[in-house]
């Protein structure tokens, strides 16, 4: 049985479908089983209700487990990642692939980053067999422009100057696979990128071919970003750290395409292009003549 956490999210989703189409037998946490049941993941695929939060709740979802797909999400992450290390360790899982960020290579860089990497080494302690996906930005994260495009046509965002390589989310998914399913990967780190390296508003100008209607990028200061995460109900020191991360100029950290996607999947990584044109409808109707 292969554990998936974050099973409904941008990642695991894919992971729980690729797993499945593979025929292995997978179950997915969530902490909302009957939402998880509408929300359209393949059947055959078991739920385990489960609070990455609360690890007293982790325990069911644990039974009978050979393998995990891990990631952690928010302000919670790091106490996340220690309970799961924690019941895998205890549970003498096989095989343990964790969802990290390039970001982990450069812990002095801020409180994100070396969140990461001591969730790593608790993961590299658990005497399971581990592979870290340290992936670049995602490719999705421009979602979070969509109201902006729709209501004033703009899109805000801080250190967007710097080129980053962002991946397609379900390359990550499809090298976790890979992972979980052969051999060979145990005790290595793997660099996930996209085929290119591309600027926000780089990224923006191809929204706006796409939707065929011009598109303003708006750098937002460091402090702007700062207060709307606040507003959003992010800690402080949290939003600090994804900030530091943000603007973190070395190439080496997921600003340089890599070739393992490929490498790991056996297809060369997707393109922004291409994850744009299966995400169009996201960004509402299309107006001009462009597109
Ligand atoms: N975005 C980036 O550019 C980027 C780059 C590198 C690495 N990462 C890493 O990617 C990870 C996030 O992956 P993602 O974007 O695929 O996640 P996501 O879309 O945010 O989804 C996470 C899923 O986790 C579940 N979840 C949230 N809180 C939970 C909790 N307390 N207990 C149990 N389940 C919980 C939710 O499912 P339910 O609602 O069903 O419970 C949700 O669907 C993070 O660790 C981040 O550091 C992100």
């Amino acid at each position: 049985m292969i554990l998936v956490l974050g099973a409904t999210g941008t990642v695991g989703r894919g992971v729980v479908a690729g797993l499945a189409a593979a025929g292995r037998p997978v179950r997915a946490l969530t902490r909302d089983a009957a939402r998880a049941a509408r929300s359209g993941l393949p059947p055959g695929v078991e739920l385990a209700e489960g609070d990455l939060g609360r690890p007293q709740t982790l325990c069911a979802a644990f039974d009978g487990v050979d393998a995990v797909f891990a990631l952690s999400t928010g302000p919670d992450a790091a106490r996340q990642d220690a309970a799961v290390a924690q019941e895998a360790g205890r549970r003498r899982v096989r095989r343990l692939v964790r969802l990290s960020s390039v970001a982990a290579d450069a812990p002095a860089v801020g409180s994100y980053g070396s969140a990461q990497a001591d969730a790593e080494l608790a993961f590299a302690r658990t005497g399971a067999e581990w592979t870290m996906l340290r992936a670049a930005g995602f490719m999705s994260n421009v979602l979070q422009w969509r109201a902006s495009i729709a209501a004033e046509g703009r899109a805000y965002q801080t250190y967007g100057g710097i080129p980053r390589a962002v991946v397609d989310p379900a390359d990550i998914a499809a090298a976790a696979v890979a992972c979980l399913t052969s051999d060979g990967h145990g005790g290595r780190v793997y660099r996930l990128t996209g085929p290119q390296a591309l600027t926000a508003p780089g990224q923006l100008a191809r929204i706006a071919a796409l939707l065929g209607r011009p598109l303003e990028y708006v750098e937002a200061p460091r402090e702007a970003a700062a207060r709307a995460m606040a507003e959003g109900g992010l800690p402080p020191e949290f939003a600090a750290g994804l900030l530091d991360a943000l603007a973190d100029p070395d190439p080496r950290r997921g600003g340089t395409p890599l070739p393992t996607v490929h490498r790991l999947t056996g297809r060369p990584a997707g393109t922004f292009d291409a994850w744009l044109l299966r995400h169009r409808d996201a960004f509402g109707p299309r107006t001009g003549r462009a597109g």
